[in-house]
C-alpha cells in the first residue's frame, strides 16, 4: 500500500490529510523522511514516526489499558470523561472504526480493560458461551465471611434473571477483601453479587482477563500498551 493509505488506515485523518502529512515532511521511517507517497510493505509492528511521535502499524488494533477511576466506558459518556480520551487520537479514528472497549468497567472500577477495532474479536471474547474468566479484586465494607464465600460459589439470584449466577472461583484475600472470578459479564455483576450475599463493594479492580494479567508496575493507571501477537492468540485460543 502507499504511505497515505497506511496512515489513513491507522487513523491519521482523511486521505488528503495523510498526503499533507507526507508532503509537509511530518512522516519518518527508519530515520529518514518519507518524502513521496511511495509504496510501503505494511506489516504488523512496522515502525514509523508522525509529527515526531513513534508509532507502529497494526492491521487490527488490540490493546490493554490500566483504567483509572473516574472514566466511563460508554460510547457516549455523560457524567465522566470517556476511557477513549486516555488514548492517542488516531486510535479513535482508525479507518475500520476506532477502538472500543471489550466489555465495560464501571466508572469507579479500575484495572484491566481491553480495547479493539475488531468486532469479531469482541464477540468471540465476550460471548458467555466461551466462559472467558475475569478476575476481580474486591474491597468490601464488611468483613468477608465463609458463608458469603460459599453463597457466591453456589450461586446467587440477581433481580433481572431467575437463573443464579455463580463465581467460578472465590476466596478471601484479607478481612475485608476477596478475589472473585467470573465467566459472564452482567451489568454491575460483582457489585450486585456481593450485595446479594449481604456485603457491599467499596472498591473494585480487575486484575486479569482470560490469559492476560495486569502488571500495574509496568502499566500504571491511565497508561495503555499494544498486545503482542502471542497475547492475542492466547486470548483467542484458550484451552
Ligand atoms: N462488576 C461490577 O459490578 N462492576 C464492574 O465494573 C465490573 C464487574
Amino acid at each position: 500500500m502507499r504511505w497515505s493509505q497506511l496512515l489513513f488506515s491507522q487513523g491519521f485523518g482523511t486521505r488528503r490529510d495523510c498526503e499533507a502529512l507526507i508532503h509537509g515532511g511530518f512522516v519518518e521511517h527508519q530515520g529518514a523522511l518519507v518524502e513521496h507517497d511511495e509504496i510501503v510493505m505494511a506489516h504488523d509492528d512496522l515502525p514509523f514516526r508522525v509529527e515526531g511521535r513513534d508509532w507502529v502499524y497494526r492491521t487490527q488494533a488490540l490493546l490493554m489499558l490500566n483504567k483509572p477511576a473516574g472514566y466511563e466506558c460508554s460510547q457516549r459518556p455523560s457524567a465522566w470523561p470517556g476511557v477513549l480520551t486516555l488514548l492517542p487520537p488516531p486510535l479513535r479514528t482508525r479507518s475500520k472504526g476506532g477502538v472500543q472497549p471489550i466489555g465495560r468497567l464501571d466508572q469507579d472500577t479500575t484495572g484491566l480493560l481491553l480495547l479493539t477495532d475488531d468486532g469479531a474479536l469482541i464477540h468471540r471474547v465476550t460471548h458467555p458461551k466461551h466462559h472467558v474468566p475475569k478476575v476481580y479484586e474486591v474491597q468490601t465494607a464488611e468483613p468477608v465471611t465463609e458463608a458469603q464465600l460459599a453463597r457466591l460459589r453456589a450461586g446467587v439470584v440477581l433481580n433481572d434473571d431467575p437463573q443464579p449466577v455463580r463465581a467460578a472461583a472465590c476466596e478471601a484475600t484479607a478481612e475485608r477483601a476477596l478475589r472473585l472470578t467470573l465467566t459472564e459479564g452482567k451489568y454491575h455483576q460483582v457489585k450486585r453479587m456481593v450485595a446479594a450475599v449481604g456485603n457491599h463493594v467499596n472498591g473494585l479492580h480487575r486484575s486479569a482477563f482470560g490469559s492476560l494479567t495486569l502488571d500495574p508496575e509496568a502499566l500504571p493507571p491511565g497508561r495503555w500498551r499494544w498486545l503482542s501477537a502471542e497475547e492475542r492468540s492466547a486470548l483467542l485460543h484458550r484451552p
